[in-house]
């Protein structure tokens, strides 16, 4: 029989992939929750085979019971950036609850690494988006492997990044030479290259014998942001260089709004929301402490075509360090 795979968040960055790959074949049926089926995102996941949109809020019980109707497989990806960490935690565990009640054979989650616990709880890993995430993964993996299958694809800072909020800036000093700034010290920092983040996605529904209760930990490379800079430089000829700045610092350079809260779309008054400040201060201690890691043994079994550098991928996408848009929910913002 054909398996039908629900996937939630399937229009943004993380979910396009995910979608592109399980569509690659007729082996699945593809159903893609979305809040409009008019996104450029949308139309695009609908032209491809087996793809079909459905409109709705993810975050609705009505909407979800209707979603989960006449499917076999769910893939989730919540979006705390924009319901905060308490509603992910909350609908991270509802739809597993949900998939059990509506007797999905493989629950697949979207996970992030859970920074407080691996830091033991202090408060310097203390990231919402992060912890929101690794409270569900380990909500899921108590759960038993039958009659429900699940598995966690848990990931990392995406290497296109390196396009949008990662991207190089040039030196104010020395126009000709590009500042890759960060607040990672000599942290190795894993990045993801997404089309394999597809790829694995893809891997742990054609092989659930393998991948039930799994939590796989995926990502490129774990890399310096000294060696990044110098990889750019070998690839475009561009100087570049690392510039490790403190927290401070960081929150100065306009990448992001420190003051702004992390869940856009919910209750801005809720205390127990951080604000960006807060939540990436956690968030690059966690990474430049290098709490976390990967089996690149293991990934290399799974996925023996994958990526293996950021170097690669710099050559392989002809990287130079120029602006594009990755993250949906930015466009959309833009676009408002
Ligand atoms: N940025 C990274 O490097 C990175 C790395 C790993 C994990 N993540 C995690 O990925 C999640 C975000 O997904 P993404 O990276 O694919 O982001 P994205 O490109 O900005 O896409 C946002 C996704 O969230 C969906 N969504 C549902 N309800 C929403 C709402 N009320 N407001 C905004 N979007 C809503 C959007 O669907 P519709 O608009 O179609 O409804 C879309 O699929 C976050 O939880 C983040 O922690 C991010």
């Amino acid at each position: 029989m054909k398996e039908t795979v629900l996937v939630i968040g399937g229009t943004g960055a993380q979910g396009v992939p995910v979608v592109k790959s399980l569509a690659t074949d007729s082996k699945y049926n593809v159903h893609v929750l979305t809040r409009s089926a008019s996104s450029k995102e949308a139309k695009y996941l609908a032209s491809l085979p087996s793809v079909s949109i459905l409109e709705g809020n993810t975050y609705d019980e009505t909407t979800l019971r209707q979603a989960f109707k006449d499917i076999t497989c769910v893939f989730v990806n919540t979006n705390g950036f924009a319901i905060g960490e308490k509603a992910e935690i909350y609908w991270g565990i509802r739809l597993y609850e949900l998939a059990r009640e509506f007797q999905v054979k493989h629950f697949v989650y979207a996970g992030l690494e859970y920074g407080s616990k691996l830091g033991n709880f202090n408060h310097k890993y203390r990231c919402g988006h992060l912890d929101g995430k690794g409270k569900v993964v380990d909500f899921i993996s108590a759960q038993p492997t039958s009659p429900m299958a699940w598995s966690v694809l848990t990931s990392c800072m995406y290497m296109e990044a390196l396009t949008e909020f990662l991207r190089p800036f040039p030196d104010p000093t020395d126009p000709d030479i590009l500042i890759f700034a960060a607040p990672l010290g000599e942290g190795k920092c894993p990045l993801i290259y997404l089309e394999d983040y597809g790829a694995y996605a893809r891997w742990i529904f054609d092989n659930p014998a393998r991948s039930n209760g799994l939590v796989l930990h995926v990502a490129t490379e774990d890399i310096r942001w000294e060696d990044l800079a110098s990889a750019f430089s070998q690839v475009t000829g561009q100087k570049a260089v690392y510039k490790d700045v403190s927290l401070e610092e960081y929150f100065k350079l306009g990448i992001l709004d420190p003051d702004a809260i992390v869940g856009h779309s919910t209750d801005q008054d809720d205390s127990t929301l951080l604000t960006y400040r807060e939540n990436f201060s956690g968030f690059w201690n966690t990474w430049k402490d290098n709490l976390t890691k990967r089996d690149y043994q293991l990934l290399d079994t799974i996925l023996p075509t994958r990526v293996k550098s950021v170097k690669e991928w710099m050559e392989k996408t002809g990287y130079s360090g120029k602006y594009t848009s990755l993250l949906k929910d930015r466009r959309d913002k833009a676009r408002k």
